[in-house]
């Protein structure tokens, strides 16, 4: 789950690998570098994020037209300067960067190892370099080993790209990969289960793990598909698929904008795309008619529903099961996507499987969308990234139309998941229009929960808030999946160890954690007040500190966090504050509301 960007053109390549890697950083942040090619070859690279390490090895020096960088979370090996990407081969005239994982790394290293290659670091990425200079030197491999595996033709433009070409082919895993080579005027990617797309600008090529560190420069983009060799010259890109052979890819347009990807007034993007939900919320609204008419149709005749997804992308779809019992009284099953290996036994012809995921391009769900594809049910994408392996994985696809979001956290597209999730719920009992008036209703409610004067109460909470060890949070039906995604808002950014319980667990363990001063959050609906309160009196008798979140102040909350009683739309609403309260956590604590340690953004990794 790292970052990855190339630039072969007219201008100096580090500058924009710098800022690319910066716009990456989301993907990983515990090491970076960088190599270019300018006659020989240049690396750099080192322990800390981009903005450190840019001034300390003077990253926008390095001189080269053709250059690639690397922003790394790591899986194999600790983070160390060995581990950092770009690595190079033994004669250091090759380099690499790869995001993902080879699986069959310590086979290849050990036949490596005994041909006299040697190492610097532990990471799985490192035989790639090995491998290219294995083949430079004309040793064949051993081949059926890999993916890529049986290759049909050989891609004969040249020595570089034959040797990078057959040693992509000896990879198990799934990877994104470009190589660059000391002499030679190109950059070499290829890609399998891991993101790389192309930017096309006047002045050069791009390849990227997304479209945002060249948003400034071109909306003009190929998405590659698995196995999508790739070799940009000065003079253009040529493709070729290791199954398929020679092919072309079509040249797609971004509707992103710059604006949209960059932090703007904001201190942070977590506050910035908390800002946005007023907007976002209705732009998940716009939905092909006909798209949900199919989907209803199909849930309506499916035999078994599946919710799948991933962190903030699971909660939505729990929040989804509950909207459909309520209001549709569909009985769908949400699954975390890591877990669905369990429940593919379940699957038929008739099944339908719901992937939903931010990126599009989390690894469990797309390990999910595999299983169901196995078994040739349905599938549905739900995914907020035009291009993502979602998004053309699926039978159907809806988009939730937030635009980029760069903090690790989910904020907005959590929000404009549950609505699309309500959308559903609603379409499914033909109230499609009734839904959408509502939404339109919570527009200024939104507005004014994501305003100043909100903030500068939920900092004063945050106050009270902030050494605290424990925060505890609890709720019934809708309200007990929101409190799930508070908690995890919470923990994830500030670190407090913050837990959500169903209301009418407390009473069978929980309730053992309180004592006088524990903090319980509260998340009320008028449809299921009384029981909800009840345990919150539970809560009071044993010294915990109740914070109440609903319509109106009840005697046993300590404090009140005042929101508007919508209804089904509770969950998106009440989610807004706690986010606002996570983030002034994290900022009073001194953290990076953008950067939790340890978390990535795009897990790519099962
Ligand atoms: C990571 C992020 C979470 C996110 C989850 C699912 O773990 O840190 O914030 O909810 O992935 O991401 P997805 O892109 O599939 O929605």
């Amino acid at each position: 789950m790292c970052g990855i960007i190339g630039y072969i053109g007219t201008e100096e390549a580090s500058p924009i690998l710098c800022q690319g890697l910066k716009n990456l950083e989301y993907r990983g942040y515990d090491s970076v570098g960088m190599a270019t090619v300018s006659g020989g070859l240049e690396i750099r690279k080192g322990v800390g994020k981009i903005d450190d390490l840019r001034c300390r090895l003077n990253f926008e020096e390095i001189p080269g037209h053709i250059g690639i960088g690397h922003t790394r979370w790591a899986t194999h090996g600790t983070v160390s300067f060995e581990n950092a990407h770009p690595h190079a081969d033994c004669t250091k005239k090759i380099a690499i960067i790869h995001n993902g994982i080879i699986e069959n790394s310590d086979r290849l290293r050990e036949a490596l190892l005994k041909r006299g290659h040697e190492f610097a670091g532990d990471t799985d990425s490192e035989v790639i370099a090995h491998l290219i200079e294995d083949r430079l030197n004309g040793f064949p491999g051993q081949r059926g080993a890999g993916d890529g595996e049986p290759g049909t033709g050989s891609f004969d433009n040249g020595f570089f790209e034959t040797a990078c070409l057959d040693a992509f082919r000896l990879l198990r895993g799934s990877y994104a990969i470009l190589a660059i080579k000391e002499g030679e005027d190109k950059i070499v990617g290829i890609r399998k289960d891991s993101p790389l797309v192309l930017g096309l600008a006047d002045h050069g090529t791009f390849f990227a793990s997304d479209v945002s560190p060249f948003l400034e420069w071109t909306k003009k983009v190929v998405y590659l598909q698995n196995y999508d060799f790739v070799v940009a010259d000065g003079k253009g890109v040529k493709f070729y698929n290791l199954l398929q052979g020679e092919v072309s890819r079509p040249v797609d347009t971004v509707e992103w904008s710059m604006e949209e990807a960059s932090r703007g007034k904001f201190e942070h993007f977590m506050l910035k795309e908390i800002s946005e939900q007023a907007d976002t919320i209705q732009r998940a609204l716009q939905q092909d008619g006909d798209v949900i008419e199919r989907i209803v149709d199909e849930v309506k005749k499916g035999f078994g529903v599946f919710f799948v997804g991933c962190g903030s992308s699971y909660h939505a779809c729990l929040t989804g099961t509950y909207l459909l019992s309520k209001v549709a009284g569909v009985h769908v099953n949400a699954v975390l996507a890591s877990e669905f290996e369990n429940y593919e036994h379940f699957l038929t012809e008739d099944t339908l499987v719901f992937a939903v995921s931010q990126s599009g391009e989390t690894a469990d769900v797309l390990d999910a969308v595999k299983a169901a594809r196995r078994k040739k049910s349905k599938i549905i994408g739900i995914t907020n990234v035009m291009g993502s392996s979602l998004s053309r994985e699926g039978d159907e696809l809806m988009m939730m139309n937030a635009g980029p979001e760069i903090c690790v956290l989910s904020t907005k597209t959590y929000t404009s998941q549950a609505m699309l999730m309500a959308l559903m719920a609603y379409a499914l009992c033909d109230k499609h229009e009734e839904c959408v008036q509502k939404a339109k209703d919570l527009y200024m409610d939104v507005y004014n929960l994501t305003s100043k004067s909100m903030r500068v109460r939920l900092k004063d909470l945050a106050k009270e808030l902030v050494h605290k060890e424990h925060i505890y949070m609890i709720g019934r039906g809708l309200q007990y999946t929101t409190a799930l995604e508070a908690a995890l808002k919470i923990k994830e950014v500030s670190y407090i160890h913050t837990e959500a319980f169903a209301g009418g667990e407390l009473k069978h363990g929980p309730l053992a954690l309180v004592e006088k001063g524990t903090p319980v959050f509260v998340f009320v609906s008028r449809d299921n007040e009384d029981r909800i309160v009840a345990n919150a009196q539970e809560v009071k008798a044993r010294g915990g500190y109740v914070i109440g979140v609903s319509d109106w102040n009840h005697r046993v909350f300590d404090r009140w966090i005042k929101v508007p009683e919508c209804g089904d739309l509770n969950p998106i609403i009440q989610a807004i504050p706690m986010q606002i309260l996570a983030y002034e956590l994290a900022v009073q604590r001194g953290l990076d509301p953008d950067k939790p340690r340890n978390l990535a953004k795009s897990v790519t990794v099962l």
